[in-house]
């Protein structure tokens, strides 16, 4: 396991470090391979991290985003992973919208869920993502994947899929699968509050495998760095 926490106490310190951090890691993929793709989760965490990053004087055209999960709602609803990252992120970082791959919800959920995975395809034409950023989910989720995972979660030929859950308002989402994102050279968690860290420290003292826990997979197979808030 190759594993690096970062502790900060109080939103400040979380969101400079956490936007720290990224803008040097971003710096690093881009002199190392002249571009850098990132994928984004959504949720109410890197908000403030997001904004902050944006504010960075990083060479954003070469960056390519994509988003790591949805919810199957139209671009401007307050729920829309893709209106926070417009909002967040690329209201302050100069991203060529050619460089931002969403899924397009204004399609059925089938056809939604194809065209993402046809755009992620050729994104990852010639390089998987570099940096992936994700959070937890108090039951243990990452991206839209909700645990347990089932059957056709697990299938590897699958790129992108639709989930349901209904815990929250948007029941419908459409989500990168664990084989793309346990793919990616490395993972950073950005979590905050005392929840997360008592999900976070059931997940590492629970013998059950990834479909309880899918952050394991990413554990087992990149490098990864938490940042707590
Ligand atoms: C989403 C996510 C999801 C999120 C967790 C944590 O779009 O909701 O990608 O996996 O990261 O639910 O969300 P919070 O940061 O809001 O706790």
């Amino acid at each position: 396991m190759d594993l690096h926490a970062i502790h900060t106490s109080g939103e400040e310190e979380f969101v400079s470090q956490a936007a720290t951090l990224l803008a040097q890691k971003i710096t690093d993929v881009i002199g190392e391979r002249g571009e850098c793709i990132i994928g984004l989760s959504g949720g109410s965490t890197p908000k403030p991290v997001y904004e902050a990053l944006g504010k960075m004087p990083l060479p954003w055209d070469l960056v390519r985003c994509f988003l790591i999960d949805e919810r199957y709602v139209s671009p401007t609803d307050t729920d829309s992973n893709q209106k926070l990252i417009r909002d967040a992120l690329v209201a302050h970082a100069r991203i060529r919208e050619h460089n931002l791959f969403f899924p397009d919800t204004s399609l059925s959920i089938d056809a939604c869920v194809e065209h993402y995975a046809r755009d992620l395809m050729a994104l990852f034409e010639d390089h998987l993502a570099d940096i992936i950023i994700l959070g937890m989910g108090n039951d243990g989720h990452i991206a839209s994947l909700f645990p347990p995972l089932g059957e056709h979660l697990m299938d590897e030929s699958r790129l992108v899929v639709h989930t349901q859950t209904h815990q929250f308002a948007v029941p419908d989402r459409i989500t990168v699968t664990l084989n793309p994102i346990a793919a990616a050279n490395q993972v950073v968690f950005l979590l905050r509050g005392m929840e997360k860290k008592k999900v976070w420290d059931e997940m590492m003292l629970d013998m059950e495998h990834e479909r309880r826990w899918p952050a394991k997979r990413i554990l087992a197979s990149t490098k990864v760095t938490v940042v707590w808030g």
